[in-house]
């Protein structure tokens, strides 16, 4: 099984999941990365039992309407019963790191609304400690150098993200070299910062409930299990 094989997997547990729990006619949250889109495309297979969605990156949202799936803008909906989302790293409380997209601000927000945050990865993501993976930052344009300084007093290694512009029209600085051993510490320190827009860490609202995809079948992890 190689690692498309892995995230086709999961993303069909993800799509048997929404459909066995979600009310008929929900509107269900919808990630960004390559694992979200063998989700989205598995979605489609049920499009008559959800709503709508609401997308987390504008390659989303295409990929979405590509399959005939309406996407509704958040600020039409109230509430979301589920989220389905990638992530770069994942440690075993269900704390994340994601942005390596640079979808991470939009993913943070539609995250928010949903009542259940589902988590979709192959086994490489699941990690004893975050930090391996470059911690990705979005950062107002004009900020850069000085949230720059901020984050290597941290103790890591800042690095702006070549020719990248966020869907909000930001930019994202890649944090290497970070052992985090208390994620919600850190991720609240990171968005104090002045010009931070929001950073990567997924720790306050981390996943509900991760699926991951190993060569033995899909796997099932519960937040606080
Ligand atoms: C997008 O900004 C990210 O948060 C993705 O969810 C994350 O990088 C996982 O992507 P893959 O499924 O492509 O690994």
């Amino acid at each position: 099984m190689n690692q498309d094989d892995l995230k086709r997997a999961v993303a069909r547990a993800a799509r048997d999941h929404v459909a066995a729990t979600i009310p008929a006619g929900a509107v269900i949250g919808v990630g960004t990365g390559s694992t979200a889109n063998f989700f989205i495309d598995e979605l489609a297979t049920i499009r008559e039992r959800i709503g709508a969605a609401v997308a987390s990156s504008e390659a989303t949202r295409k990929r979405l309407e590509s399959h005939g799936i309406r996407v509704l803008d958040l600020n039409e909906v109230t509430e979301l019963p589920v989220y389905v989302d990638g992530a770069d790293e994942i440690d075993a409380g269900l704390a994340m790191i994601k942005g390596g997209g640079g979808a991470l601000t939009r993913e943070k927000i539609v995250a928010a609304v949903a009542s259940t945050f589902v988590c979709v990865c192959d086994q490489s993501k699941l990690v004893d400690t975050l930090g391996k993976f470059p911690l990705p930052v979005e950062v107002i344009p004009m900020a850069r150098a000085q949230v720059a300084r901020q984050l290597a007093a941290l103790g890591g290694q800042p690095r702006l993200r070549d020719n990248f512009i966020t869907d909000n029209g930001n930019i994202i600085v890649d944090v290497h070299g970070l052992h985090i051993d208390d994620p919600v510490a850190l991720e609240e320190r990171i968005n104090q910062m002045v010009g931070v827009v929001t950073n990567g860490l997924f720790a306050r609202r981390g996943a509900d409930l991760l699926l991951l995809a190993t060569p033995d079948g899909v796997k099932i992890l519960r937040r606080g299990a």
